[in-house]
């Protein structure tokens, strides 16, 4: 058995080392190929893999639309089986897919609209209550989201999407970054331009991240930071068992391989569905705590059952990722899911 690592943008050259590491406690061969090589099919053909770990780094539209581009060839033309799933890296980092993925699925989520004409765009800012959120399709960490109070700010996000005078004069909807934590700089290369996404606006008490991983679920709440649930703090406590039955249905549903779905609960009590992502960071040894003890939840016949231990979790949970990966390939599970 030999598995390919695939590497590309080298900010995620760290996460790559870790499906490395990941290969060597499970004690598989591995071989990192270069997506970003010129010559990256021929590397691919003649590495003679048994199957391909990704890891994508997606937040621009041109980095999604490569991955797409290149994962469907090594995919589907050289007939490589890949992990995650096609389908999952296809919903990967895409608020668009999301919202076509929770609403076709019954999946509650925040009432989302997706727009291509700036008319309808503008029409439904002036007839709707707000606040209402606007997001980019790509972006983490809350970078691509804008909750709107007022239309007068609705519709300037939307003239500057599609263009005041027309879409091919259009500079994008900018997201902004401060240098050196001071100046302000305009994000060119991010600029969102002719498609808008609109959310319903979730009043929320906490969020929860709820994770399955081969077949290893976890969870956590995020505690809220400014409106918004923090990328770094971690509450712990046994997950809300409807949720993990929903990331069970979902993942056994679709055979995702690695999922998480990040959830809003409202004052009410009330969950929905914002995220769903197939490669999500993992870097506290904690992925789920209950009554202070680190440890993992699994499925046992007809319940969710806790297991402590410290190790579950190891380098970005790729450990668990490679296991469920070896073990698909060895009963070829993937002769009919290519
Ligand atoms: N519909 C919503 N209503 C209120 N707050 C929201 C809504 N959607 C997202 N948020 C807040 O913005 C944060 C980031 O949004 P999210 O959709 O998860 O995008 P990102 O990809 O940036 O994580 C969420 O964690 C939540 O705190
Ligand atoms: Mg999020």
């Amino acid at each position: 058995m030999k598995l390919g690592i695939l590497k590309s943008y080298p900010e995620i050259d760290d996460l790559v080392e870790s499906y490395a590491h990941a290969c060597e406690t499970c004690g598989v061969e591995y071989v990192i190929l270069d997506l970003f090589s010129d010559d990256w099919i021929e590397q691919i053909r003649t590495s003679k893999v048994d199957g391909v770990l990704v890891r994508e780094k997606a937040n621009i539209a041109e980095y999604k639309e490569m991955y797409n581009e290149r994962l469907w060839v090594i995919n589907k033309y050289l007939h490589i089986p890949i992990y995650p799933s096609w389908h999952e890296l296809f919903l990967y980092e895409n608020k668009r897919m999301y919202s076509y993925f929770f609403e076709t699925h019954g999946v509650r989520t925040p009432k989302t609209h997706v727009f291509y004409s700036k008319r309808k765009a503008l029409d439904f800012c002036k007839h709707t209550s707000y606040p209402i959120v606007f997001k980019t399709n790509g972006g983490s960490s809350g970078t691509g989201v804008t909750v709107v109070h007022f239309q007068r700010k609705a519709q300037q996000i939307v003239n500057s999407i599609f263009g005041r005078f027309h879409s091919r004069l259009a500079f994008g909807h900018l997201p902004w970054t401060k240098v050196a934590g001071f100046f302000p700089v305009p994000k060119f290369g991010m600029s969102q331009r002719h498609y808008v996404i609109i959310q319903e606006y979730v009043d929320i008490l906490t969020e929860w991240r709820i994770i399955k991983l081969g077949d290893t679920y976890a969870g956590y709440m995020r505690p809220l930071e400014n409106g918004h649930g923090s990328c770094e703090k971690m509450e712990y406590g046994m997950p809300p068992i409807e949720l993990l039955q929903l990331i069970k249905e979902i993942s056994e549903k679709e055979k995702f391989d690695s999922l998480s779905l990040d959830v809003l609960i409202d004052k009410h009590g009330d969950y929905y569905v914002t995220e769903m992502q197939s490669l999500f960071g993992c870097w506290a040894a904690h992925q789920c705590e209950v009554n202070h003890v680190g440890g993992k939840i699994i499925y046992d016949v007809d319940h969710f059952e806790f297991v402590s231990g410290e190790d579950f979790f190891k380098y970005n949970g790729n450990v668990l990722r490679v296991d469920d990966f070896v073990k698909k390939l060895k009963v070829g599970y993937y002769y009919d899911n290519i």
